[in-house]
């Protein structure tokens, strides 16, 4: 939530800076702005909306500073309008901060600059911050931020700039993501990789509590107390193009159509080609240890959660190990019983998502073991977690999760299989049956993708496209993707809509269904599929509109159903992965065919690192 470019070197700070928030905009999109620095002189240009207005304002009046801030905001404290967009100044309008996070004292702090005559010019809880490093500034803007911030309570990614010191950028990580990129003469700070891509490939992860200068060669890094802290810099290896659009209309296309590689690398990683057996080399467990796990506990929020109900199914399948599946949301606030035979799995793409990573801190002070199915390489899940499974997707950039998604899932289905062979519940030979199924899907999934024209025919259909509400239904290993479908169509297209197990319909949904319900049914064959069949007929019987998702030469189904859409055969366990392609290309072409901002949809963020 929010992202955060800074620039210190030769080239044009505006340029680089924009280019960098291009690439971070999936993080917010409520406002933007950008702050630089040129001869003792500081310049701000902020504006409401998406980044084209603020290219729109900088094509008026452009920035010639070599160093500044520039900043992408998802509004939290104040409505999203000019006065509230980042950069923040102080009152002379010397120093500028961009921030991500949440000051959480920022009412306590404000009074108190406001009782010493400061006046406040927005209503956001970062503003309390260029204030307060006013207050410290003695001509050293580094042990002034340092100062400010031993007085601020909560989150924050933050890029300083001040007119005196216009060759410097002072930046402090504490719960929000924020890293910095070494280039020749020249350094950067970003909220995540992609943002500097362009320019550098040396990175460093700032750790928690980090303070650091950033000027043309190099950056040096202190914690508030003033110990000097050392870090490794890390060399990123994504291709350039790991982060364009490249022919696509969207990102979201563009990683629905990636599926069939990323889960292929996947394999190609983790699956050992002489042994053909799973290896994961930063579990964290041991054979002991997984041996020892007695109940498992996946925390994720949104699609990952989602991810995480697969999970469930596919552990517990294979494994044989109780397994319970919470929303991070909810666990960090319930009444947790944990124990140190337990295993805490998060599941996330970012890694950074506020509730998934409080989970994890109460998980591991509660004394359990935490291995993370994580996403982004370095993150504070990926970190702080004992072990972790690196999904291997790459970045995803729209906002709509959809590779990071099936990427979860069958790094689930490797844990799941390595986690049964140590545990002797399955045998070597079932294990590597397993696995050959698993490499079956990337193919499959290509095949399928290869058709999604037939999606699009479906979905523009009057009757999807006109809908004010919408059902989607599934059952057993499917009705994580009934939930999944539904909340790719609601977050993309606003249409209504509701996933539900299947077998409880007659529970109360079923009470919702008249000729202008669209439900779309999970129907692949498998164990429940004759009773998701019954669940259909009883959806026509009362006039709604079914659209089967089911298995190719299924042809019976058709009698039961308005509209069809084929998935390849494949082992039914393994079948979420393939479903997820009509029900992502199906949220994607109505959304689409409604006009919708499909990569940013309304009041959402990729990133969501504030609670
Ligand atoms: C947001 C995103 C979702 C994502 C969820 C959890 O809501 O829009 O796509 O599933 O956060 O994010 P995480 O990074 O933890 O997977």
């Amino acid at each position: 939530m929010c992202g955060i470019v800074g620039y210190v070197g030769e080239k044009n700070a505006q340029e680089v800076i924009l280019a960098g928030l291009h690439r971070l905009e999936y993080r917010g999109y409520d406002s933007a702005g950008l702050a630089t620095v040129r001869e003792n002189d500081l310049t701000c240009t902020r504006c409401v909306g998406k980044l084209g207005s603020l290219e729109g304002a900088l094509r008026q009046c452009p920035h010639t500073g070599h160093v500044g801030i520039g900043h992408t905001r998802w509004a939290t404290h104040g409505t999203p309008n000019e006065t509230n967009a980042h950069p923040h100044l102080d009152g002379p309008g010397d120093i500028a901060v961009v921030h991500n996070g949440i000051i959480e004292n920022f009412q306590e702090l404000r009074r108190k600059l406001e009782d010493g005559g400061v006046s406040f010019r927005s209503e956001t809880d970062t503003e309390v911050l260029p204030h307060l490093i006013h207050a410290h500034y003695e001509g050293d803007l580094f042990e002034a931020v340092k100062k400010a911030l031993r007085e601020v309570r909560g989150a924050y990614a933050l890029g300083v700039v001040c007119r005196h010191e216009p060759d410097l950028l002072v930046a402090a990580r504490k719960g929000s993501p924020l890293i910095v990129g070494l280039g020749d003469g020249e350094a950067f700070i970003a909220s995540d990789v992609p943002a500097i891509m362009q320019f550098t490939r040396e990175v460093i992860y700032l750790e928690e509590g980090d303070l650091c200068t950033i000027k043309r060669d190099g950056c040096a890094i202190q914690d508030l107390e003033g110990n000097e802290r050392s870090h490794i810099t890390a060399t990123v290896d994504w291709d350039e193009t790991t982060a364009e659009k490249e022919d696509y209309p969207h990102y979201m296309l563009k990683e629905i159509h990636q599926q069939p590689d990323v889960i292929r690398h996947q394999l190609l990683t983790y699956v050992d080609k002489q042994t053909g057996q799973v290896r994961l080399p930063d579990l964290g467990l041991d054979e002991v240890a997984l041996c020892d796990i007695s109940r498992i506990v996946i925390v994720a929020c949104g699609t990952a959660w989602h991810a995480g109900m697969v999970g469930k199914y596919l552990i517990e399948g294979f494994a044989r190990v109780p397994v319970e599946v919470e929303l991070a949301s909810e666990f960090r606030y319930g009444n947790r019983v944990l124990g140190p035979n337990d295993l805490v799995v998060p599941v996330t793409q970012s890694g950074e998502t506020a509730d998934t990573l409080e989970a994890i801190r109460i998980a591991r002070q509660e004394g359990a073991s935490v291995m993370g199915v994580v996403n982004v390489v370095g993150s504070s899940i990926a970190r702080e977690a004992d072990g972790v499974i690196y999904t291997e997707a790459g970045p995803e950039i729209g906002v709509a999760s959809t590779k990071a998604y099936t990427s979860q899932i069958s790094a689930l289905v490797l844990f799941a299989i390595q986690l049964a062979r140590t545990r002797r519940t399955i045998s070597g030979e079932a294990a590597r049956g397993l696995l050959k199924h698993l490499w079956d899907i990337p193919g499959k999934l290509t095949h399928y993708l290869e058709s999604c024209e037939t999606v699009r025919r479906v979905a523009e259909k009057p009757r999807y496209l006109k809908a004010r509400n919408a059902m989607f239904i599934g059952r057993g290993y499917n009705y994580p993707s009934s939930m999944e479908g539904a909340l790719k169509l609601k977050e993309i297209s606003y249409i209504h809509v509701e996933g539900y197990a299947a077998g409880e319909m007659k529970h109360g949904p079923i009470a919702l269904v008249t000729s202008e319900l669209p439900v779309v049914c999970i129907a692949v064959q498998g164990q429940v599929y004759e009773k998701v069949v019954s669940n259909i007929q009883e959806i026509r019987a009362r006039d709604g509109i079914t659209l089967a998702i089911a298995t190719e030469g299924d042809d019976l189904i058709r009698e039961h159903s308005d509209d069809v859409l084929y998935v390849p055969d494949c082992y039914e366990p393994f079948s979420p992965i393939l479903v997820a392609a009509p029900l992502q290309l199906l949220a994607y072409y109505i959304a689409d065919g409604l006009g919708r901002d499909v990569d940013q949809p309304r009041n959402l963020a990729k990133s969501v690192t504030v609670e």
